[in-house]
């Protein structure tokens, strides 16, 4: 007799639900089609030829090692990099202890998941928010509270005013989840006094802040401001870094820096997940930073970025209605789109696929899908013709429906 699977699954795996957007991008993945929709790096900038005589050199003289499991808080000197990188940004008194590497950022979400939330926990996300942090939060049946966002990033004053309640009702709240700089997916950053009013009510409400941030290093104008990680000075912040963005998603690398308490909680869930992060690309990984090519690439990628970013910027205001405005990002992938109310952008989508164009509709950000009239785009991946051509389809269908 077959199985009834159904009646084996485990509660949690009931509650999971297909990410909007992978759903989408199976739709969107036809040559004729220009998709502004995906959150990838441009493929023609990784430095490929590099990396070959890297991975070579890795092979012939850490062949052994390179090829063997390895260490669960990642590779001694992957780790030691990070940490003299990490103590240069400013991050005080960082030591490897306070350090793991993980199978980049998405792995890191679902272990700090793992490691703090029980069914029915109450958490803070920013509205809206990463959709792959919000699946992987929802795996492990959060209970959510959103916080709206403005151009200096989360609303620190409504982000009190929740937690004041919520204390009130006496709910341990779990962790803020913020991603401080080009937020995916509105583009926007948290402003400098913001970044401070946030620590202050994270030491005054006593709850932690997970710190989502692989686009700090993706900064293409304006003035950087100092990661939550290293202006807290009483390791409140749990760091999530990537290479996915400043080197190659297919790596799968990335690192968490967190009070040692906490790491050592997530070692234990990480054996249990992968038992380590690949040892052969940890040392490229080692190698590319030590040899130096990292702050020359991240120059190129800069540079390609704000010229895409820029041509997207022009086509907007050339193509698109005037009652629809924008996120103007200075660093990251991405740019937000607001369209008047009226417009529902999951409806409208249909029919940008029929005009030959994709984008990721707004409410797959929001946690409970209420906010349906905005729409993320993507300047990384495609090229400058495209986004033209793209934007220029957009436009016109957003035209179409402007009362
Ligand atoms: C905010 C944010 N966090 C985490 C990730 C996951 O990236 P990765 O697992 O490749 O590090 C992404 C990817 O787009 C992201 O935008």
């Amino acid at each position: 007799m077959t199985v009834n699977w159904s009646k084996k699954f485990s509660e949690r795996s009931i509650t999971m639900k297909a990410s909007a957007i992978r759903e989408l991008l199976k739709l969107v993945d036809s040559p004729d089609i220009i998709s502004l929709a995906g959150g990838m790096p441009d493929p023609n900038l990784f430095p490929k030829e590099t990396i070959a005589k890297i991975a070579k050199d890795v092979f012939e003289n850490h062949g052994g090692k390179a090829l063997q499991y390895g260490a669960t808080e990642g590779i001694p000197s992957l780790r030691e990099t990070l940490v003299k990188e990490g103590l240069s940004e400013g991050i005080e008194g960082l030591k490897k202890e306070n350090l793991i590497v993980t199978t980049a950022s998405q792995q890191g979400l679902d272990l700090v998941a793992k490691i703090f939330i029980n069914p029915g926990d109450t958490i803070i996300v920013e509205a809206p928010s990463y959709v792959g942090g919000l699946q992987a939060f929802h795996a492990f049946q959060a209970n959510f509270v959103t916080v709206p966002l403005d151009d200096d990033g989360i609303k620190t004053d409504v982000l009190e005013q929740k937690l004041k309640t919520l204390k009130k009702d006496g709910v341990n709240v779990k962790f803020i989840y913020l991603i401080p700089n080009f937020q995916n997916p509105s583009g926007v950053t948290l402003s400098l006094q913001r970044r401070e009013e946030v620590l202050d009510i994270s030491h005054k409400y006593n709850v932690p802040i997970i710190e989502d941030d692989p686009y700090g290093e993706i900064r293409f104008e304006g003035e950087a401001y100092p990661s939550l990680v290293a202006m807290d000075k009483i390791g409140n912040v749990i760091a999530l870094r990537t290479f996915s963005k400043i080197l190659a998603p297919g790596l799968r690398l990335g690192w968490i820096i967190a009070d040692e308490e906490v790491i050592k909680k997530l070692v234990l869930a990480k054996q249990a997940s992968d038992l380590c992060s690949p040892s052969a690309t940890q040392y490229i990984a080692d190698e590319f930073i030590r040899e130096g090519h990292m702050r020359k690439y991240l120059e190129l990628v800069r540079k390609t970025y704000k010229e895409k970013k820029d041509t997207m910027l022009k086509a907007l205001e050339k193509y698109f209605p005037k009652e629809v405005s924008w996120t103007k990002p200075e660093g990251g992938m991405f740019v937000w789109v607001n369209a008047p109310e009226y417009i529902d952008t999951d409806k409208l989508f249909e029919e940008a696929i029929k005009e030959k164009v994709a984008y990721v509709i707004g409410s797959a950000f929001y946690p409970h899908g209420e906010d349906k009239h905005h729409i993320r785009l993507n300047f990384t991946l495609p090229s400058k013709e495209q986004i033209e051509e793209g934007i220029k389809r957009l436009g016109n269908i957003l035209k179409r429906k402007i009362k």
